[in-house]
């Protein structure tokens, strides 16, 4: 198991936004978490990125608890792809995509362009590596983000609705290289609202509401025979506005 989450809790002022999270993640899978806006799916995100404390429970990250881990070293290995990109406006494609590798995988510059090169190809950046960030256009920065967060080598990526923030045109190509990324075998959850997307992706769906996961069923299932009242609500609401 490569991620280990224990009756994970976690509130803000006094409102319970993670209650009793139980989820565990084998090497290679891939997840999507869905659920109504609220539901906390970014919390239950950033609590494993460390990016948000919790209150109770455990993560155990490849057996070990995370919150005896350096920081840095668990980003590199359990990496990150935000809705709105978080690139260094200040640094072109290719250095985005080197910074990590040198200041925390203490990688030679040669070796961090080498792996940034071919990450970018995966991606469908290569035309693109000395442009600098405000000249891409949201797909392309996500994409960027992508190669950015693959440079590392990490165990796991999460994804954090990676196209909401795009045009639509421009979710396609993104969706597109999540796929691609599917295949070099990283383990990866996705937090998203496009359901053709999760259906042709993962393998599972987690399917949270008020802070509580509701379903944890293969794909198939999920979409084929809900299981809930609130699944079944969620998947009509989706069907009418599409
Ligand atoms: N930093 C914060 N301070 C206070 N409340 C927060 C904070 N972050 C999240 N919340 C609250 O926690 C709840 C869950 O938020 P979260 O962002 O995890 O939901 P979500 O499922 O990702 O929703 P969305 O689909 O809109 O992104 C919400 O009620 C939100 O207002
Ligand atoms: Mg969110």
């Amino acid at each position: 198991m490569i991620l280990e989450i224990e009756n994970l809790k976690k509130s803000f002022d006094n409102q319970e936004v993670l209650k009793d999270i139980n989820l565990n993640v084998d090497k290679g899978e891939v997840i999507c978490i869905l659920g109504s806006s609220g539901s906390g799916k970014s919390t239950l995100l950033r609590c494993i990125n460390l990016l948000n404390n919790y209150d109770g429970g455990t993560i155990l990250f490849n057996g070990k608890n995370i919150l005896d881990e350096n920081v840095n070293e668990l980003r590199s290995k359990i990496g990150m792809v935000f809705q709105s990109f978080n690139l260094f406006n200040n640094l072109n494609v290719l250095k985005n995509c080197m910074v990590g590798q040198i200041k925390v995988l203490k990688k030679s510059k040669e070796e961090a362009k080498a792996k940034a090169l071919e990450t970018l190809d995966l991606v469908g950046m290569s035309d693109f590596v000395n442009k600098n960030v405000k000249q891409l256009s949201g797909g392309q920065k996500q994409r960027v983000a992508i190669a950015r967060s693959l440079c590392m080598a990490p165990d796991i990526i999460l994804f954090d609705e990676p196209t909401s923030a795009l045009d639509p045109e421009m979710v396609g190509e993104v969706l597109n290289v999540i796929k691609k990324v599917k295949d070099t075998g990283v383990t990866m959850i996705i937090v998203t609202h496009e359901m053709q997307f999760a259906k042709e992706v993962s393998s599972r769906v987690v399917f949270m509401n008020d802070g509580v996961i509701l379903e944890d069923r293969p794909t198939k299932d999920f979409f084929e025979n809900p299981a809930n009242d609130r699944t079944r609500e969620f998947l009509k609401r989706y069907l009418e506005n599409n």
